[in-house]
């Protein structure tokens, strides 16, 4: 090339990874140019590799995942983006409500505010009225979302060091009990919503037809057999969360204000598992809000702090990922907060069927940002965020750039900054 094709080279630096489109998050440290978010219009970008919008943001404690969750909420709001926060632990996200004219609605004990994450959701509006195969097809959607809470809150108590297991049985168990208690079994067309402490309650007093229908020759069997998974549900129903998830909801969300957010900030002194099983509570039932959405709702819905779910065991991973896949909505950005990407591969042993899980969930966000991680020891995986290197930006704060950790893995597609 000579200089009657380029007048000026500028050697070494690079264009921008990404089109200018969507919200300035900082500088791009390679082009020295702006870098913008826009997670939506990536997905409908072919020649950027995002298939997803939903973003898991990586980094210890005080790295500023918080502060660029908030920057990059906020600044997506004039884009049409409205924000829930799926449970704030320590009420980080109640300066921006105060500032949008929002108040959050706080979760505590002695306070008014209840979540039933046994609700219908928008789901069971209108049920009389609907076609039995639309009918049917709620039902299946809505009892699969309450199954795998159920699963996800017996599985995060523990027997000694282990978890409480649940397998086959236990799930038709729970099934069957929940289709007595909200009156599907009896074939009624209008559904009576339920709670925790009923399932509780009918497991621990089961009538006949729940025994029979669960295959159990007598009821002493019954009480026998679901012993472990009746004790998990009874620490639930009387443990340090009483009151606070077991009765019907309280709240009236307004979908059309600009953020709306759970404060769990009054649970922060019952320790880290309490509040990890409130978000598995309020992510659940964040999940069931968002099943029916109306079209063009677009909406940014945070879990901070969901290393606190994710630490609970291979059963409460499983529940986050069902909720992140199943709220795969057109138009809701999801954002998920660990530590470290290697955090999840802890869910399990080396090999087992949790770890292969937590990978996978690795994969349900094609955008990972990641705050100053640690280079990888000799004896851990090489990346296990499989993203490539390139699409490499400063966070809006700028200030996790340098201590970006290696990252080998290059086939998979995905951005990170
Ligand atoms: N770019 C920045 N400049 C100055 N302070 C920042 C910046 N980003 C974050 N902080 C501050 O650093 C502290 C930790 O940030 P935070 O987002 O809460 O971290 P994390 O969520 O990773 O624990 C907060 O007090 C926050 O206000
Ligand atoms: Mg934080």
């Amino acid at each position: 090339m000579t200089s009657d094709q380029a007048g000026v080279l500028w050697p070494f630096i690079t264009g921008p990874g990404l089109p200018p489109t969507g919200a300035v998050m900082g500088i791009d440290q390679q082009s020295g140019g702006c870098f913008y978010a826009d997670p939506g219009g990536w997905v409908l970008d072919d020649s950027i590799g995002v298939t997803n919008p939903n973003v898991f943001v990586f980094g210890k404690p005080g790295r500023g995942k918080s502060a660029t969750i908030k920057a990059f909420a906020t600044r997506l709001m004039p884009f049409g983006y409205r924000t829930l926060i799926a449970g704030d632990p320590k009420d980080e996200y109640a300066p921006i409500c105060e500032a949008l004219g929002v108040e959050p609605i706080t979760v505590g004990h002695g306070l008014s505010a209840r979540i039933n994450p046994l609700a219908f959701g928008p789901l069971g509006q209108g049920w009389a009225d609907l076609p039995a195969t639309e009918a049917r097809r709620r039902v299946a959607i809505v009892f699969a979302r309450w199954l795998t809470l159920i699963r996800g809150l017996v599985g995060s108590q523990r027997i000694g060091e282990a978890r409480v297991p649940f397998g086959p049985v236990d799930e038709v168990v729970v099934k069957t009990a929940l289709a007595h208690l909200t009156g599907h079994r009896q074939g009624n067309t209008v559904l009576v919503e339920t709670t925790i402490p009923e399932l509780w309650r009918l497991l621990d007093e089961p009538t006949d037809e729940l025994v029979a229908e669960c295959r159990y020759a007598t009821t002493r069997q019954f009480l026998d057999e679901t012993r472990l998974l009746r004790d998990a549900l009874g620490q639930l129903v009387s443990g340090a969360l009483a009151g606070l998830f077991d009765g019907p909801t309280t709240i009236d969300i307004d979908w059309n204000a600009p953020i709306q957010s759970l404060s769990l900030s009054r649970l922060e002194a019952l320790g880290d598992e309490a509040v990890g099983i409130a978000l598995t509570c309020l992510n659940s039932w964040s999940r069931g809000m968002r099943e029916l959405a109306a079209p063009g709702d677009l909406r940014v819905v945070v879990r901070d702090e969901s290393w606190k779910q994710l630490r609970l065991g291979p059963e409460a991973v499983k529940s986050f990922d069902a909720d992140l896949r199943l709220s795969r909505r057109d138009g809701d950005v999801q954002v998920a907060v660990a530590h470290k990407p290697s955090d999840l591969l802890t869910a399990g042993d080396a090999g087992s069927q949790a770890v292969a899980i937590a990978k996978d969930l690795l994969h349900l966000a094609d955008t990972h940002i990641l705050h100053g991680q640690d280079p990888p020891s000799p004896t851990t995986s090489t990346d296990s965020s499989g993203c490539r290197r390139s699409n490499r930006n400063s966070s809006p704060a700028g200030r996790c750039k340098a201590r970006d950790a290696p990252c080998g893995a290059s086939e998979t597609r995905g951005t990170r900054f």
